[in-house]
């Protein structure tokens, strides 16, 4: 039996709890975006083909949203859907994403909508990209249809998730779309994000002052360990994931996203000499990693407070964990999950009584998704999918967060739910 934790920590009242998923990993068969081309490549594990088909069974996926609890759901929407063709917006599609927006409304579900989860229209892959100088101007269009279009309906704009993942990966590291390793257009597609998001924010504000605006970070905690290349290069990677896009949109953020998932901890193996971005190898520098873990990543629960502390130090802004969640290939009985959420959630408390202003949790996964390179086979959900039946089955982990939550929250939830190890 795991050891458990007991307190009675209480998170603020108004304090967001929700999961969180994007649309390309759930909807299925976005085929009119760059990442279907890029897997048709065979550039990926395997297709993502009909994912978790949410875009025809997200009745079914709010039903589990309001019988876990949870009062807010970050989703993306998916730009080929809604701009299939240059300028050419998708009227059905736009009512489609207006009803799901609704449903959860209806529900009492606060809505926080990633306007860009990673992936393009092919038009728009094709004749420009984020390297190219106009892509600032479409791609604020499309922000601007959907503000008109659904604005009432979203809460809280997520405008880019996490973009020095692909800007890193598909400009520098050629293992996401577009491919490159060119650090030229890495530096316009960089100045490019940075101007559209800009735009963008400017351009939700004039419609709806109140709304909150912002970008998630990919923000691991770098171990700034040591002195030499390896303690200089753990310090390039929090400069490059965090400051290098965030000191140029510095005054235009509501509040800062966090997704959160484990320490990065630099050092240099020279059998890895390189450059092989899909596994982490930098010329040498590699990151260290955890064999048991399905994604090789370390869990690190503290570095959770440490990130937010830092967050609130550099941009004293509030905070929204946007992501935080855990690979593994089990079935229902994910202890290490609920482990996972616990710890990760006491030093997030712990961050709150010592004044920083966290605004709202949300857990990744809802569901089992398509994992990006790795096709299927890292599951991060609370539930469990079956994606030949497409059957959905709550986890452990889907009860004892479902607990955490309704007591808002007692974070010895597990403890009435029987696992062992
Ligand atoms: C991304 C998700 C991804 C998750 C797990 C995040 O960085 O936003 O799309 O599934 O990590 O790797």
């Amino acid at each position: 039996m795991k050891t458990k934790t007991k307190n009675n920590l209480k998170f603020p009242k108004d304090f967001l709890w929700g999961t969180a998923t994007s649309a390309y990993q759930i909807e299925g068969n976005n085929s009119n975006s760059d990442w279907w081309r890029w897997e048709e490549k065979g550039k990926t594990k395997e297709k993502s083909g009909r994912a978790c088909d949410y875009w025809h069974k997200f009745k079914e996926d709010h039903n589990l949203l309001e019988e876990l609890g949870v009062n807010s759901y970050r989703l993306s929407l998916e730009w080929a859907s809604i701009e299939p063709a240059e300028n050419c917006f998708s009227r059905e599609n736009l009512d489609y994403y207006r009803k799901i927006l609704k449903d959860l409304k209806s529900r009492k579900i606060k809505t926080v909508v990633t306007l860009w989860h990673w992936t393009s229209p092919l038009w728009f892959a094709d004749k420009y990209g984020f390297h190219h100088k106009k892509s600032s101007e479409i791609f604020s269009r499309y922000c601007q249809k959907v503000r008109d279009e659904l604005g009432d309906w979203i809460d809280i704009y997520v405008v880019f998730n996490e973009p020095m993942v692909p800007l890193g990966m598909g400009y520098l590291g050629g293992a996401f779309p577009p491919g490159y390793k060119n650090p030229f257009k890495f530096y316009r597609a960089l100045s490019n994000i940075a101007r559209a998001y800009i735009k963008v924010y400017e351009i939700i504000h004039q419609k709806y002052p109140q709304s909150q605006v912002g970008i998630s970070y990919l923000y691991n905690w770098y171990e700034e360990k040591g002195f030499g290349p390896v303690g200089l290069l753990n310090k390039i990677s929090q400069w490059f994931r965090i400051d290098l896009l965030g000191n140029k949109i510095k005054d235009h953020q509501d509040y800062i996203g966090i997704d959160y998932y484990r320490i990065g901890r630099m050092k240099f193996n020279r059998r890895r000499i390189k450059l092989d971005a899909k596994n982490q190898n930098y010329f040498g520098f590699t990151v260290e990693e955890d064999k048991k873990n399905v994604m090789k990543w370390i869990t690190y629960p503290e570095g959770i407070y440490k990130v937010l502390k830092e967050a609130q130090e550099k941009y004293k802004l509030p905070i929204y964990i946007l992501e935080n969640g855990l690979p593994t290939n089990i079935g229902l009985d994910d202890w290490q999950r609920i482990d996972f959420i616990e710890s990760h959630l006491k030093f997030v408390k712990k961050a709150l009584s010592e004044g920083v202003d966290v605004k709202g949790y949300f857990h990744w996964s809802l569901l089992d998704n398509y994992e990006w390179l790795y096709g299927y086979g890292p599951r991060f959900g609370l539930v469990e999918m079956n994606y030949k039946t497409l059957e959905r089955k709550p986890r452990k982990s889907f009860y004892a967060y479902k607990k955490m939550i309704s007591e808002n929250s007692n974070l010895s939830a597990s403890e009435s739910i029987m696992h062992t190890k």
